[in-house]
């Protein structure tokens, strides 16, 4: 997973930093929405921009199955070849086989299926952390109100300022596993929170799980196209993520990896054909990713995705592309934690691309004439996308601001970010 080493050498390395903006400028140029006049882009966790390359695929591959004959035989070959290449690309990127791979259309899906993949009993428990995202929640009380199972929490939120590396990540290790009971039968967390950018210690949980027999399902909707990620060496039961945050893909393409060691003990609950082998009698499932798919989808965006990821590989490994998220996040943070009415919600600078603070309205002089007074996060949002074109994300739980920094973001984009905040007097 992460490198410590990689991340040190990552904070003091100015020269690399220096370099890497210039060839920044040029790979930056392929993405239409990072050349709009003045707009200055911070919403990568919740959705990334396209490069031009990854746009044209989509509209290309879809006049592609209008030319070869829509449900031809030529069409379906392409499909399938399309299919298995991106299953490809994406198990390449986790260094793990294809056959681990099922295709979803975002993060949630893929949560569901691990979820509901559990053959639950009354009285059985789903442990689960208090920050992971409503979606998720909403899915594990449904399966509460279906088997009669209990939901436990675990306060993550108050381990905030732990390290994913050294004896923080101990420190939550320890946390999580005082929460498993005897009945606990699955943990269900996010690898980086969404509101906090805490990187989890995905390795470490996952082998305490596993030492008393608990599945580990991940929301990975913040962590892919941010961390280096070896999902064998991880361990994790189900990786879950969606490819149109971090990777900068199309909407509507998601992927799970499921552990081997687990594929056979679980069964899908939505089925159809895609999960199915010829055989007969119905259902036989097929013995790899597919078995959790349902059917047909939209084969036309895969490219788009390959290209995605192709893009991003260009311009540096995924080692490369995250010590340069930290690097410009530590600078973010350091710059917001100096301001007296900004307060950081993590007190250490971020091992991720995500970045929540406050606004203090407290410690903003009566006198202010800033639009930014007496403004909820919501607002100054809304302000500061209508009217200084920064797009950036107001989260309700913790009340903040979240600016989602990417290997993408130019230096310049951060000062205009601290620019506004800096001039609040
Ligand atoms: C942690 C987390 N989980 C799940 C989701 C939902 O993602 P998707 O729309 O890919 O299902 C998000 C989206 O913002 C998220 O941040």
């Amino acid at each position: 997973m992460i490198s410590s080493a990689g991340l040190s050498h990552s904070l003091d390395s100015d020269n690399l930093e220096r370099d890497r903006e210039e060839d920044l400028f040029v790979h930056r140029s392929h993405f239409p929405a990072l050349g709009v006049d003045n707009r200055t882009y911070f919403n990568y966790g919740g959705q990334g921009v396209m490069c031009g390359a990854a746009l044209d695929a989509i509209n290309k591959n879809f006049r592609h199955i209008e030319s070869l004959g829509s449900f031809s035989n030529a069409a379906g070959d392409w499909m399938v070849a399309e299919y298995n290449a991106t299953k490809t690309a994406i198990a390449q990127e986790f260094q793990v086989s294809p056959t681990t791979i099922t295709l979803t259309e975002n993060t949630t899906v893929g949560c569901n299926i691990a979820l509901w993949a559990v053959d639950w009993k009354q009285g059985d428990r789903l442990l689960l952390s208090d920050c992971e995202h409503p979606g998720i929640i909403a899915a594990a009380i449904q399966i509460q109100k279906r088997f009669g199972i209990e939901i436990d929490y675990f306060p993550l939120t108050n381990t905030r300022n732990a390290s994913a590396e050294g004896k923080d990540s101990e420190t939550v290790v320890e946390l999580l596993v005082q929460h498993l009971q005897p009945q606990t039968r699955m943990v269900m967390l996010s690898h980086i929170c969404w509101n906090t950018g805490q990187v989890l210690p995905l390795k470490a949980i996952a082998k305490a799980c596993h030492d008393q027999n608990v599945l580990v399902a991940v929301d990975a909707a913040q962590s892919v196209g941010v961390l280096p990620l070896n999902l064998a060496d991880i361990a994790a039961d189900f990786y879950a993520f969606t490819t149109h945050k971090w990777w900068c893909a199309p909407l509507g393409l998601g992927a799970l990896y499921i552990r081997p060691e687990i594929f056979e003990a679980i069964e899908p609950v939505f089925v159809g054909w895609r999960g199915l082998t010829n055989k007969l009698p119905i259902p036989q499932w097929r013995q790899d990713g597919a078995k959790f798919e349902v059917a047909s989808s939209t084969y036309a965006l895969y490219e788009s995705m390959r290209i995605a990821i192709a893009h991003a590989n260009s311009w540096g490994t995924q080692l490369q592309r995250y010590q340069r998220i930290c690097q410009l996040s530590k600078k973010v943070w350091e710059r917001l934690d100096a301001l007296p009415h900004i307060d950081c919600i993590r007190q250490l600078p971020p091992e991720s691309g995500l970045i929540s603070f406050k606004v203090n309205q407290e410690l903003i002089p009566s006198s202010s004439q800033s639009a930014i007074a007496n403004k909820s996060h919501a607002l100054i949002a809304k302000h500061l996308e209508s009217e200084h074109q920064i797009l950036i994300r107001a989260l309700p739980n913790p009340d903040c601001l979240r600016a989602s920094v990417h290997y993408l973001t130019s230096i310049t984009d951060i000062e205009r970010l601290i620019s506004i905040f800096e001039a609040i007097n």
